[in-house]
């Protein structure tokens, strides 16, 4: 049931300390990714959290990278599109950009001017939550651009980072905390 899969996936995030800088503790979700179950589960999981949302989303946004492992499933399985969010230099059209900061450094993000509709219904997807710069960058893309963030959903958050009250009111939907 839910609970099992919740461990059996948590049980993969590896911790890497100091990496990619001194004093952070990495959560890499790669043995996730590796094991054809962990990731079904994980998938299984992701859509159970944003369930209620089926037929009411246009798009999904994931950001750039791992927002792309989870984000692309998740628009097939809900039948709506994929969005990127991506760092600079990657984006062949026009863009909005929207810099940000996070644990372990800053950035900035681009979407395509024309990615969304005005009044799309947009779920934000990405791996991890941590100060939640990131989320709230590819949020305010979304926003410039016509759309409304319905929801957030990440397989991960780090609840001492405050990334939640910082994205607030937005609804934010995590599946396991560290
Ligand atoms: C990581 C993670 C989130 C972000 C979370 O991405 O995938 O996007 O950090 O941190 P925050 O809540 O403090 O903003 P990273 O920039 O390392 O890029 P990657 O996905 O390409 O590895
Ligand atoms: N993104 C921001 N903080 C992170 C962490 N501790 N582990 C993995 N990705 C992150």
């Amino acid at each position: 049931e839910r609970a099992a899969a919740l461990r059996d996936v948590a049980s993969l995030i590896r911790a890497v300390p100091d990496f990619p800088s001194p004093g952070i503790l990495f959560r890499d979700i790669t043995p996730v990714l590796r094991e054809p179950a962990a990731m079904a589960a994980a998938l299984r999981l992701h859509l159970d959290a944003v369930a209620d949302l089926a037929g009411s989303i246009d798009r999904i946004v994931g950001v750039e990278s791992r927002g792309f492992l989870f984000g692309m499933p998740i628009a097939h399985a809900l039948g709506v599109g994929f969005v990127p969010a991506r760092k600079p230099g990657k984006l062949p059209a026009a863009t909005v950009t929207q810099a940000y900061a996070l644990e372990y450094g800053e950035g900035t993000l681009h979407m395509h001017a024309d990615a969304l509709e005005a009044g799309d219904r947009v779920l934000l997807v990405d791996d991890l939550l941590a100060t939640g710069g990131t989320a709230g960058a590819a949020a305010r893309l979304v926003q410039r651009l016509g759309g409304e963030v319905v929801a957030s959903l990440f397989l991960i958050e780090l609840p001492f980072l405050k990334g939640r009250e910082r994205l607030a009111p937005l609804r934010v939907e995590a599946l396991l905390s560290f």
